[in-house]
């Protein structure tokens, strides 16, 4: 009953987190970070958090060019901060670790949304706790939106043929979550479950209408890269990245997403059969294990209800993107992501030494880099083992080139987030808003083991 092994046939109807929407709110949007208790096998309830709801927190829709007042007050026994990735705005209303809420406290933020239509997320970032916490249960949807994106043809019904797509993996025993845990191999490797859990559903299915639907990915996992495609490889297609739309779509077969990255996918489902939108759960190293020995697990099982009524399209053209220049660029910086096991004196693993970015660890009161306001810069980023996937806040960039090769169409996109491998990974973009020193953005590697363990850099815009 508690099997890992997903049964042939989804079992669960797929969790759909509440919507709120920015424009139907008529005071602040309030959320409470609370402990809970949440059942992801009937019956069994497991220790979890969440925001305002027993495990992850309410999407909530965003709208460009408009002010959303937020409140979130902190009811845990500890103390937290609600970072929102992918978001473009000014260092204090980040959410990094320098914006902690304490028990017992509220932050009220008034965001002022100027940026495209695109799929981003919010979850802590206090330092040291972050994995903790998102593992916990920690982590929603905002969903902006803007002109483009409401006169665009694609499937929009939420929850209909519009599916936000939380991933993560965890672990049970007997049907309750294992509370999170790390010891050195794990800290090393990034904490990897066997249970996928899908916006905290088990073996989930979702009803759709017959025709075009979209669903909204997010790698939501502490550490787990995966490679997504449809049962039989099935063609589908990819429309939007972390930062926005494509230009167009592009078909593809298969999709990699590492932790802290969204991407937006069309499937055709006029026929009026089931898809099986299936995942590689990639080890550390996927060339090293192979391809036998990587488990694929069933993600969302894809039934079509023809009694609903389906609305959306493929268009032909999704965005205009206009690149940054090169030669605009007056600063390129370089960072080497590095992981290290290190003896202290004592003979007992510090941690924190073990991960660093150019050979310093985080530390709160450095300010690592700084950055004119308005400057468009090039980042080249490289690392010494194992890949890391590396997320700056603040703005969205365009991967000029991994490993001397300029990225496929489908990785043409505005992104936040990015695989770094072997090589250097060259990203260009331009720092619009203000992060002061006592509010700085962050750069650092999404596996949160490596994060709360020092691979994080802080950097000023002024
Ligand atoms: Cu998703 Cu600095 O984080
Ligand atoms: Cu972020
Ligand atoms: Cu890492």
């Amino acid at each position: 009953m508690y099997s890992k092994n997903a049964p042939s046939q989804a079992t669960n109807p797929l969790n759909i987190p509440r919507l709120i929407d920015s424009r139907e709110a008529d005071q602040d949007i309030q959320l409470k970070i609370q402990d809970s208790r949440h059942e992801f096998f009937a019956g069994v309830e497991s220790e979890t958090k969440g925001f305002s709801q027993s495990y992850l927190g309410p999407t909530i829709r965003l709208y460009d060019g408009e002010e959303t007042r937020l409140r979130f007050t902190n009811e845990l026994n500890e103390a937290t901060t609600v970072h929102g990735h992918g978001l473009h705005v000014e260092g204090q209303l980040d959410g990094g670790p320098q914006n902690s809420i304490m028990p017992g406290d509220t932050w009220d933020i008034t965001l002022p949304i100027r940026q495209e239509a695109s799929t981003n997320w919010y979850h802590p970032h206090l330092m040291g706790k972050t994995a903790e916490h998102v593992h916990a249960g920690l982590a929603g949807l905002y969903l902006i939106e803007d002109e483009n994106s409401q006169n665009l043809s694609i499937p929009k019904a939420y929850g209909v043929d519009d599916i936000p797509l939380i991933i993560q993996d965890r672990s049970f025993e007997n049907g309750v979550m294992n509370n999170y845990s790390v010891d050195e191999d794990e800290m090393m490797d990034g904490k990897r479950e066997d249970t996928l859990v899908v916006n905290g559903t088990i073996n989930p299915f979702v009803e759709v209408p017959k025709g075009w639907i979209r669903l909204r990915l997010l790698n939501g996992s502490n550490a787990r890269f995966y490679d997504f495609h449809l049962k039989d490889n099935e063609p589908f297609y990819k429309i939007a990245t972390e930062g926005g739309f494509l230009e167009s779509s592009v078909e593809i077969n298969s999709m990699r997403m590492v932790p802290g990255e969204r991407n937006e996918i069309m499937i055709d489902v006029s026929d009026g059969q089931t898809r099986e939108l299936m995942a590689n759960l990639l080890p550390i190293d996927d060339d090293f294990f192979g391809e036998l020995s990587i488990p694929t697990e069933r993600v969302l099982e894809i039934r079509v209800d023809s009694s609903l009524e389906s609305f959306g399209e493929l268009p032909e053209k999704l965005n205009t993107i206009t690149p940054w220049d090169p030669a605009d660029a007056s600063k390129t910086r370089e960072f080497t992501l590095e992981m290290e096991e290190m003896e202290t004196g004592n003979n007992t693993m510090d941690m924190h030494s073990m991960f660093s970015i150019n050979g310093k660890a985080m530390d709160m009161s450095r300010i690592d880099e700084q950055v004119k306001q308005g400057d468009i810069e090039i980042w080249r980023i490289t690392r010494d083992e194992m890949d890391h996937p590396f997320h700056m806040h603040g703005t969205s960039f365009l991967i000029l080139s991994q490993n001397g090769k300029p990225p496929a169409p489908e990785d043409q996109g505005w992104k936040d987030t990015v695989e770094v491998g072997y090589g250097w990974t060259e990203v260009i973009m331009k720092f619009e808003h203000e992060a002061a020193r006592e509010h700085p953005y962050m750069y650092h590697c999404h596996i949160l083991e490596h994060e709360d363990g020092g691979m994080m850099g802080q950097f000023t815009v002024q």
